[in-house]
């Protein structure tokens, strides 16, 4: 099976088809989205804080990203895999940013890699580009800057500051991106900036007029019901479940109701007998 390649992202973007894409970070997980239809996964580096319990995406590394992303990329046949390029892997030099988005490619298997910001990058997008790996753009609210922005908050909601993210989503189109991600920006500034950039700009928490739509799984399967982010649907409970099932399996183990004769394996009479005659 051929898996999807950017060159039908931008076909899906002209056809005005809208591009799905989530999150993963294990094997099973991108198999069951693969045989679901997802046509592209991210394997982002939310991964710090939905797998490895971060409080930040800060302290990822390449190596985390090259672990999970081969993961991922061996639980999927059809689906494009993109690999974020964590902290410091790409801000330091063109050099850091063609090695690590290179072992990215070349280690974990990804397909293309994804790395924050706008104008600034955009030299950086360009190189990568030469070197033959296809880069998505992420601007809006970039969670490697937490601490520049001041904390996750909703981006370009001045006229000023949506002026430059639309620079910025255009400087990433020119740069050579085949795709961006536009993070927590009004509905209205993504549905210009989907207008004025050729490549497709994919939503989250950017309103519905975007090219396509990603989510956090561990958001969109209610996996912390501590915490869901405006811009996140729940499509299923699953944290309520995961307790509920732990809950029942202590309680069973406790009362000696598992195992039972169903999940127990037996002896033939005449080993049995020989056993005991030894024993
Ligand atoms: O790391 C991530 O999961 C992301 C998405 C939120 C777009 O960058």
């Amino acid at each position: 099976m051929r898996r999807v390649s950017i060159h039908v992202l931008k076909e899906m973007k002209k056809r005005g088809e809208k591009i799905a894409v989530l999150t993963a970070y294990d094997y099973p997980t991108a198999r069951l989205l693969d045989e679901a239809g997802v046509p592209v996964i991210l394997v982002g580096d939310s991964l710090g804080m939905v797998v490895l319990g971060y409080d930040s995406t800060l302290p990822v590394t390449v190596d985390d990203m090259i672990h999970h992303t081969k993961a991922v990329v061996r639980g999927t046949q059809r689906a494009h895999v993109v690999a974020d390029m964590p902290f410091m892997s790409y801000q330091a030099g063109f050099e850091d940013a063609v090695r690590n988005a290179g072992r990215l490619m070349q280690e974990a298997g990804a397909q293309s890699v994804k790395l924050e910001g706008g104008k600034t990058v955009a030299d950086t997008v360009r190189r990568l580009v030469e070197a033959g790996i296809p880069v998505m753009g992420h601007i809006g609210l970039t969670p490697q800057s937490l601490h520049q922005l001041g904390g996750y908050k909703v981006q370009g909601k001045t006229p000023a500051a949506a002026v430059k993210l639309l620079n910025d989503a255009q400087a990433l189109d020119e740069a050579g991106a085949y795709a961006m991600v536009l993070e927590t920006i009004p509905a209205a500034l993504a549905e210009l900036i989907t207008e004025r950039v050729s490549i497709p700009t994919i939503g989250i928490g950017a309103g519905p007029h975007c090219d396509g739509q990603v989510q956090v799984i561990h958001d969109m399967l209610g996996l912390f019901p501590d915490f869901v982010p405006k811009h996140a649907k729940q499509y299923a409970q699953l944290a309520e479940e995961v307790s509920r099932a732990a809950r029942e399996f202590v309680a069973e183990v406790a009362e000696g109701r598992f195992p039972t004769e169903k999940e127990s394996f037996v002896m033939d009479e005449a080993a049995l007998s020989e056993l005991t005659r030894v024993a």
